[in-house]
């Protein structure tokens, strides 16, 4: 049986007490913590940036799993990984072109970094298959970005059935991500359709049974 990984959206949590909230996921068995960067510009939204995760990534013993949903990732994707990002995920979107990605993949690469890509519910999954053989981990959005508590959008079930055929039947190791509306339903049915790493917000916090809560998500 494979074994699900799960990456608490920070966005969701309470930021008053953020290191009790990263201890209480921590405890509660979460192997990820996913850390969403928001610019403005490329989402209509802002959220954290440096100072926070160079505090957030020495915290805890899970893995740095940075979201940078941010125009021009090149710009700022160094200062990320000295920051302490473990995986770091850029937008297929928000790159000039081929060059870029293929910049940005072997600079993470260069820093013994993870390198992750993402796509937003438009985005056709086919425009990943040039860089699959190239990177750890392809994070398939399944809410439009740049908010926390948004409903699961179904199309992502079969950008991850596509990408779980292509990976197996091409013998690549890429992990699939799912980040936006998850909880233990939508969770079983991304888990069903072939997915390795579940991102969830606010299925996790603000609630007293976040170890309960974990649990159901591995289903
Ligand atoms: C949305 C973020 C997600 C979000 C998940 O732009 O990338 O990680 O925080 O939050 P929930 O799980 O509440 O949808
Ligand atoms: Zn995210």
């Amino acid at each position: 049986m494979k074994k699900i990984i799960v990456s608490p959206s920070l966005l969701s949590a309470d930021f008053l007490n953020l290191k009790k909230e990263i201890s209480t996921v921590e405890a509660a068995g979460a192997e990820w913590l996913h850390f969403d960067v928001m610019d403005g510009h490329f989402v209509p939204n802002i959220s954290f940036g440096f100072p926070v995760l160079v505090d957030v990534a020495d915290a805890h013993h899970m893995v740095n799993d940075v979201h940078i949903m941010i125009e021009n990732p090149s710009k700022y994707a160094e200062k990320f990984l000295q920051s302490g990002a473990d995986i770091l995920t850029f937008h297929l979107e928000a790159c000039d072109d081929d060059d870029d990605v293929r910049h940005l993949i072997s600079l993470i690469h260069s820093y013994g970094k993870k390198v992750g890509i993402s796509i937003k519910p438009k985005t056709d999954v086919k425009e990943l298959l040039p860089y699959l053989a190239d990177i750890d981990l392809v994070l398939i959005m399944s809410v439009e970005p740049g908010f926390g508590g948004q409903s699961f959008i179904p199309t992502a079930l079969d950008k991850i059935r596509f990408l779980r055929k292509y990976i197996d039947d091409h013998h690549l190791s890429a992990l699939i991500e799912v980040d936006g509306g998850i909880n233990d339903e939508t969770g079983r049915e991304c888990i069903d359709a072939g997915v390795d790493v579940l991102v969830a917000g606010s299925y996790l916090f603000g609630h007293d049974d976040i170890c309960g809560r974990i649990k159901k998500l591995r289903g």
